[in-house]
Protein backbone atom coordinates (compact mmCIF):
# COMPACT_ATOMS: atom_id res chain seq x y z
CA UNK A 1 0.00 0.00 0.00
CA UNK A 2 1.03 3.55 -0.93
CA UNK A 3 2.11 5.92 2.23
CA UNK A 4 0.38 9.01 2.15
CA UNK A 5 2.68 11.84 3.65
CA UNK A 6 1.12 15.44 4.79
CA UNK A 7 3.09 17.91 2.33
CA UNK A 8 2.56 20.97 0.94
CA UNK A 9 3.85 21.36 -2.76
CA UNK A 10 6.73 21.49 -4.27
CA UNK A 11 7.56 25.14 -6.19
CA UNK A 12 6.87 24.73 -10.06
CA UNK A 13 6.22 28.12 -11.30
CA UNK A 14 9.06 29.33 -13.30
CA UNK A 15 8.81 33.09 -14.09
CA UNK A 16 9.11 34.01 -18.01
CA UNK A 17 11.99 33.17 -19.53
CA UNK A 18 13.79 36.41 -20.58
CA UNK A 19 16.82 38.15 -21.82
CA UNK A 20 18.55 39.39 -18.87
CA UNK A 21 21.50 42.09 -18.44
CA UNK A 22 23.57 40.20 -15.49
CA UNK A 23 26.69 41.75 -13.32
CA UNK A 24 28.93 39.35 -11.64
CA UNK A 25 28.54 40.00 -7.84
CA UNK A 26 30.67 37.15 -6.13
CA UNK A 27 33.25 34.06 -7.45
CA UNK A 28 34.35 32.02 -5.10
CA UNK A 29 36.31 28.46 -4.96
CA UNK A 30 33.73 25.69 -3.68
CA UNK A 31 35.61 22.57 -4.75
CA UNK A 32 38.68 21.70 -7.08
CA UNK A 33 38.16 23.48 -10.42
CA UNK A 34 34.43 24.79 -9.37
CA UNK A 35 33.31 28.30 -8.69
CA UNK A 36 30.40 29.48 -7.81
CA UNK A 37 29.35 32.66 -9.59
CA UNK A 38 26.36 35.15 -8.15
CA UNK A 39 24.81 37.30 -10.27
CA UNK A 40 22.45 40.10 -10.07
CA UNK A 41 20.60 41.94 -12.49
CA UNK A 42 22.35 45.05 -13.85
CA UNK A 43 19.07 47.50 -12.97
CA UNK A 44 18.75 46.14 -9.77
CA UNK A 45 15.38 45.07 -10.70
CA UNK A 46 13.98 42.00 -8.93
CA UNK A 47 15.47 38.02 -11.23
CA UNK A 48 12.61 36.12 -12.67
CA UNK A 49 10.87 33.60 -10.19
CA UNK A 50 12.76 29.57 -10.78
CA UNK A 51 11.80 26.87 -9.71
CA UNK A 52 14.56 23.60 -8.71
CA UNK A 53 15.74 21.86 -11.96
CA UNK A 54 15.94 25.61 -13.46
CA UNK A 55 18.65 26.61 -15.78
CA UNK A 56 20.18 29.80 -16.91
CA UNK A 57 21.67 30.12 -20.54
CA UNK A 58 24.75 32.53 -20.12
CA UNK A 59 26.35 33.95 -23.14
CA UNK A 60 29.91 33.73 -22.85
CA UNK A 61 31.00 35.02 -26.35
CA UNK A 62 29.71 35.59 -29.91
CA UNK A 63 29.19 31.54 -30.47
CA UNK A 64 29.51 30.56 -26.69
CA UNK A 65 26.42 30.11 -24.90
CA UNK A 66 25.96 27.88 -22.35
CA UNK A 67 23.95 26.13 -20.19
CA UNK A 68 24.24 26.09 -15.74
CA UNK A 69 22.00 24.89 -13.31
CA UNK A 70 20.93 27.82 -10.63
CA UNK A 71 22.06 26.08 -7.17
CA UNK A 72 21.32 29.21 -4.94
CA UNK A 73 18.00 29.67 -2.99
CA UNK A 74 14.84 30.26 -5.24
CA UNK A 75 13.12 32.83 -2.30
CA UNK A 76 15.80 34.96 -3.19
CA UNK A 77 15.26 37.13 -6.03
CA UNK A 78 17.95 39.50 -6.13
CA UNK A 79 20.62 36.86 -6.73
CA UNK A 80 20.91 33.95 -9.27
CA UNK A 81 24.21 31.62 -7.83
CA UNK A 82 25.51 28.82 -10.42
CA UNK A 83 28.59 26.43 -9.58
CA UNK A 84 31.01 25.46 -12.81
CA UNK A 85 33.28 23.26 -13.14
CA UNK A 86 36.82 23.85 -14.99
CA UNK A 87 36.57 21.47 -18.24
CA UNK A 88 40.54 21.04 -18.91
CA UNK A 89 39.68 19.45 -22.45
CA UNK A 90 36.31 21.70 -22.99
CA UNK A 91 35.44 24.14 -25.48
CA UNK A 92 35.58 27.10 -23.59
CA UNK A 93 33.21 27.99 -21.55
CA UNK A 94 33.90 26.72 -18.33
CA UNK A 95 37.29 28.57 -18.83
CA UNK A 96 35.58 32.00 -19.47
CA UNK A 97 33.24 31.25 -16.35
CA UNK A 98 36.49 30.46 -14.12
CA UNK A 99 37.66 34.05 -15.92
CA UNK A 100 35.11 36.23 -14.27
CA UNK A 101 35.74 38.78 -11.36
CA UNK A 102 33.19 40.95 -9.43
CA UNK A 103 31.75 43.89 -11.34
CA UNK A 104 31.98 42.14 -14.76
CA UNK A 105 28.60 41.90 -17.14
CA UNK A 106 27.38 38.97 -18.17
CA UNK A 107 24.42 38.11 -20.73
CA UNK A 108 21.85 35.75 -19.94
CA UNK A 109 18.38 34.19 -20.65
CA UNK A 110 16.48 32.16 -18.42
CA UNK A 111 15.27 30.97 -16.26
CA UNK A 112 14.30 27.66 -18.11
CA UNK A 113 13.34 24.00 -16.54
CA UNK A 114 13.65 20.83 -18.37
CA UNK A 115 14.38 19.31 -14.95
CA UNK A 116 11.71 20.29 -13.21
CA UNK A 117 10.98 18.61 -9.55
CA UNK A 118 7.57 16.99 -9.32
CA UNK A 119 5.64 16.33 -6.20
CA UNK A 120 6.50 13.45 -4.45
CA UNK A 121 6.15 12.08 -0.35
CA UNK A 122 10.43 10.98 -0.59
CA UNK A 123 12.79 11.54 -3.18
CA UNK A 124 16.44 10.00 -3.90
CA UNK A 125 18.59 12.07 -5.15
CA UNK A 126 21.69 10.95 -7.08
CA UNK A 127 24.51 13.38 -7.80
CA UNK A 128 28.03 12.62 -9.18
CA UNK A 129 30.51 15.69 -9.28
CA UNK A 130 29.21 19.14 -10.46
CA UNK A 131 25.53 17.41 -10.83
CA UNK A 132 25.31 18.07 -7.16
CA UNK A 133 24.13 21.66 -8.63
CA UNK A 134 20.61 21.14 -9.65
CA UNK A 135 19.86 18.77 -6.39
CA UNK A 136 21.24 21.00 -4.10
CA UNK A 137 17.76 23.51 -5.23
CA UNK A 138 15.72 20.37 -5.12
CA UNK A 139 17.13 19.42 -1.31
CA UNK A 140 16.13 22.77 -0.36
CA UNK A 141 12.61 22.60 -1.89
CA UNK A 142 11.72 19.21 -0.35
CA UNK A 143 12.77 20.11 2.99
CA UNK A 144 10.36 23.24 2.25
CA UNK A 145 8.14 20.98 1.11
CA UNK A 146 8.25 18.26 3.74
CA UNK A 147 9.15 15.39 1.72
CA UNK A 148 11.51 12.48 3.08
CA UNK A 149 14.78 12.34 0.87
CA UNK A 150 17.98 10.83 0.63
CA UNK A 151 21.54 12.10 -1.33
CA UNK A 152 23.70 10.04 -2.93
CA UNK A 153 26.93 12.15 -3.88
CA UNK A 154 29.93 10.81 -5.54
CA UNK A 155 33.23 12.76 -6.66
CA UNK A 156 36.47 11.92 -7.39
CA UNK A 157 37.95 12.87 -4.76
CA UNK A 158 36.04 15.26 -1.39
CA UNK A 159 37.84 17.92 -2.42
CA UNK A 160 36.20 17.80 -5.92
CA UNK A 161 32.52 17.78 -4.66
CA UNK A 162 31.14 21.18 -4.42
CA UNK A 163 29.32 22.04 -1.34
CA UNK A 164 30.00 18.16 0.24
CA UNK A 165 30.76 19.63 3.31
CA UNK A 166 27.97 21.75 3.88
CA UNK A 167 25.39 19.69 3.11
CA UNK A 168 26.92 16.52 5.50
CA UNK A 169 27.19 19.10 8.21
CA UNK A 170 23.87 20.42 7.66
CA UNK A 171 21.99 16.53 6.80
CA UNK A 172 24.21 13.84 8.47
CA UNK A 173 21.28 11.32 8.21
CA UNK A 174 20.30 12.43 4.56
CA UNK A 175 23.19 12.65 2.88
CA UNK A 176 25.77 9.93 1.97
CA UNK A 177 28.92 10.95 -0.19
CA UNK A 178 31.20 8.76 -1.92
CA UNK A 179 34.80 10.09 -2.48
CA UNK A 180 35.61 7.85 -5.15
CA UNK A 181 39.42 7.61 -3.82
CA UNK A 182 38.14 6.24 -0.80
CA UNK A 183 34.51 4.47 -0.99
CA UNK A 184 34.48 3.86 -4.40
CA UNK A 185 31.54 4.21 -6.81
CA UNK A 186 28.30 4.91 -5.61
CA UNK A 187 26.77 1.23 -5.08
CA UNK A 188 23.85 1.44 -7.17
CA UNK A 189 22.54 -2.05 -6.58
CA UNK A 190 21.84 -1.43 -2.90
CA UNK A 191 20.40 1.91 -3.32
CA UNK A 192 17.85 0.71 -6.29
CA UNK A 193 17.92 -3.10 -6.41
CA UNK A 194 14.58 -2.70 -5.23
CA UNK A 195 11.84 0.11 -6.10
CA UNK A 196 10.70 2.41 -3.01
CA UNK A 197 7.09 2.83 -3.04
CA UNK A 198 5.97 6.26 -3.74
CA UNK A 199 9.50 7.76 -4.46
CA UNK A 200 11.03 9.19 -7.28
CA UNK A 201 14.61 9.47 -8.36
CA UNK A 202 16.41 13.15 -9.41
CA UNK A 203 20.13 11.93 -10.67
CA UNK A 204 22.43 14.30 -12.68
CA UNK A 205 25.97 13.78 -13.61
CA UNK A 206 28.62 12.52 -15.90
CA UNK A 207 27.06 9.97 -18.44
CA UNK A 208 28.64 6.62 -17.38
CA UNK A 209 26.73 7.68 -13.78
CA UNK A 210 22.92 8.24 -16.11
CA UNK A 211 23.77 5.38 -18.23
CA UNK A 212 24.56 2.80 -14.88
CA UNK A 213 21.41 4.40 -12.97
CA UNK A 214 18.93 3.95 -16.13
CA UNK A 215 20.11 0.33 -16.09
CA UNK A 216 19.59 -0.29 -12.38
CA UNK A 217 15.85 1.82 -12.61
CA UNK A 218 14.70 -0.74 -15.39
CA UNK A 219 12.30 -2.41 -12.42
CA UNK A 220 11.54 0.80 -11.25
CA UNK A 221 7.84 2.15 -11.58
CA UNK A 222 7.72 3.78 -15.38
CA UNK A 223 8.51 7.43 -14.92
CA UNK A 224 9.82 7.28 -11.59
CA UNK A 225 13.41 8.28 -12.60
CA UNK A 226 13.83 11.75 -13.75
CA UNK A 227 17.53 13.01 -15.29
CA UNK A 228 19.27 15.51 -16.58
CA UNK A 229 22.30 15.42 -18.92
CA UNK A 230 25.05 17.78 -19.02
CA UNK A 231 26.02 16.36 -22.87
CA UNK A 232 24.01 15.00 -25.50
CA UNK A 233 23.37 11.50 -26.06
CA UNK A 234 25.21 9.87 -28.51
CA UNK A 235 23.26 9.05 -31.39
CA UNK A 236 23.76 5.47 -33.35
CA UNK A 237 25.60 6.91 -36.60
CA UNK A 238 23.72 3.94 -38.74
CA UNK A 239 20.87 5.93 -37.61
CA UNK A 240 21.83 9.62 -38.87
CA UNK A 241 23.61 7.86 -42.08
CA UNK A 242 20.15 6.41 -42.69
CA UNK A 243 17.95 9.97 -43.08
CA UNK A 244 16.60 10.95 -46.13
CA UNK A 245 15.41 14.36 -47.04
CA UNK A 246 12.13 15.45 -45.33
CA UNK A 247 9.10 18.42 -46.01
CA UNK A 248 8.60 20.71 -43.40
CA UNK A 249 5.25 22.60 -43.28
CA UNK A 250 6.04 25.67 -40.88
CA UNK A 251 1.91 26.13 -40.36
CA UNK A 252 1.91 29.24 -38.29
CA UNK A 253 4.37 30.77 -41.02
CA UNK A 254 2.54 29.68 -44.24
CA UNK A 255 5.64 28.04 -45.59
CA UNK A 256 7.21 24.49 -46.80
CA UNK A 257 10.65 23.84 -47.17
CA UNK A 258 12.30 20.40 -47.96
CA UNK A 259 15.24 19.78 -45.48
CA UNK A 260 17.64 17.91 -46.74
CA UNK A 261 19.20 15.02 -44.68
CA UNK A 262 22.85 16.60 -44.21
CA UNK A 263 20.74 19.79 -42.60
CA UNK A 264 18.67 20.73 -39.10
CA UNK A 265 15.27 21.50 -38.93
CA UNK A 266 16.32 24.66 -37.18
CA UNK A 267 19.10 26.23 -39.22
CA UNK A 268 16.27 25.51 -42.57
CA UNK A 269 14.29 27.54 -40.50
CA UNK A 270 16.80 30.08 -39.34
CA UNK A 271 17.73 30.34 -43.54
CA UNK A 272 14.19 30.89 -44.29
CA UNK A 273 14.02 33.57 -42.14
CA UNK A 274 11.41 32.06 -39.59
CA UNK A 275 11.44 33.28 -35.62
CA UNK A 276 13.26 30.45 -34.24
CA UNK A 277 14.72 30.78 -31.13
CA UNK A 278 18.15 28.07 -30.53
CA UNK A 279 20.77 28.03 -27.94
CA UNK A 280 22.90 24.79 -27.32
CA UNK A 281 22.09 23.57 -30.69
CA UNK A 282 23.03 19.97 -29.34
CA UNK A 283 19.55 18.63 -27.93
CA UNK A 284 20.23 19.42 -24.15
CA UNK A 285 18.99 22.76 -23.57
CA UNK A 286 14.95 22.70 -24.80
CA UNK A 287 15.56 26.23 -26.05
CA UNK A 288 13.90 24.82 -29.63
CA UNK A 289 11.10 23.09 -28.36
CA UNK A 290 8.74 23.15 -31.14
CA UNK A 291 5.02 21.78 -31.43
CA UNK A 292 4.51 18.87 -33.63
CA UNK A 293 1.17 19.37 -35.69
CA UNK A 294 1.14 16.23 -37.50
CA UNK A 295 3.98 13.82 -38.63
CA UNK A 296 6.26 11.47 -36.54
CA UNK A 297 9.47 13.31 -34.85
CA UNK A 298 12.06 10.93 -34.62
CA UNK A 299 13.61 12.30 -31.57
CA UNK A 300 17.14 12.64 -30.53
CA UNK A 301 17.35 15.13 -28.07
CA UNK A 302 18.37 14.28 -24.37
CA UNK A 303 15.46 16.79 -22.84
CA UNK A 304 12.63 14.96 -23.20
CA UNK A 305 11.52 12.30 -21.09
CA UNK A 306 10.65 8.93 -22.71
CA UNK A 307 6.87 9.22 -22.39
CA UNK A 308 7.32 12.77 -23.73
CA UNK A 309 8.75 11.61 -26.54
CA UNK A 310 6.62 8.84 -27.14
CA UNK A 311 3.52 11.56 -26.99
CA UNK A 312 4.95 12.59 -30.21
CA UNK A 313 3.71 16.54 -29.06
CA UNK A 314 6.65 18.51 -28.89
CA UNK A 315 10.47 18.12 -30.43
CA UNK A 316 13.77 19.57 -30.43
CA UNK A 317 14.41 21.25 -34.04
CA UNK A 318 18.23 21.52 -33.46
CA UNK A 319 18.52 17.37 -33.50
CA UNK A 320 15.72 15.62 -34.05
CA UNK A 321 14.64 14.72 -37.43
CA UNK A 322 11.52 12.84 -38.64
CA UNK A 323 10.38 8.76 -38.97
CA UNK A 324 7.58 10.04 -41.48
CA UNK A 325 8.25 11.74 -44.48
CA UNK A 326 6.70 15.31 -43.86
CA UNK A 327 6.34 17.17 -40.51
CA UNK A 328 4.12 20.05 -40.30
CA UNK A 329 4.86 21.96 -36.72
CA UNK A 330 3.54 25.01 -35.22
CA UNK A 331 6.01 27.07 -36.20
S1 LIG B 1 18.80 24.51 -29.07
FE1 LIG B 1 19.08 23.42 -27.22
S2 LIG B 1 17.73 21.72 -27.44
FE2 LIG B 1 17.66 22.70 -29.36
Amino acid sequence: MSETLSMDSVREADGPEQDLDLVVEQVETVADEVVAVTLRRADGEALPAWSPGAHLDVRLGPDIVRQYSLCGNPDDRDRWRIAVLREVNGRGGSERVHALRSGDAVAGRGPRNNFKLDPAPRYLFIAGGIGITPILAMITEAERAGARWQLLYGGRTRSSMAFREELSLEYPDRVTTHPEDESGLLDLREALGTPIVDTLVYCCGPEPLLAAVEAACVPWPENALRIERFTPKVIDPDVTSADTAIEVEFRASGITLRVAACSSILSAAEEAGLPVVSSCQEGICGTCETAVVEGEPDHRDSVLSPAEQASGEVMMICCSWAKSSRLVLDL
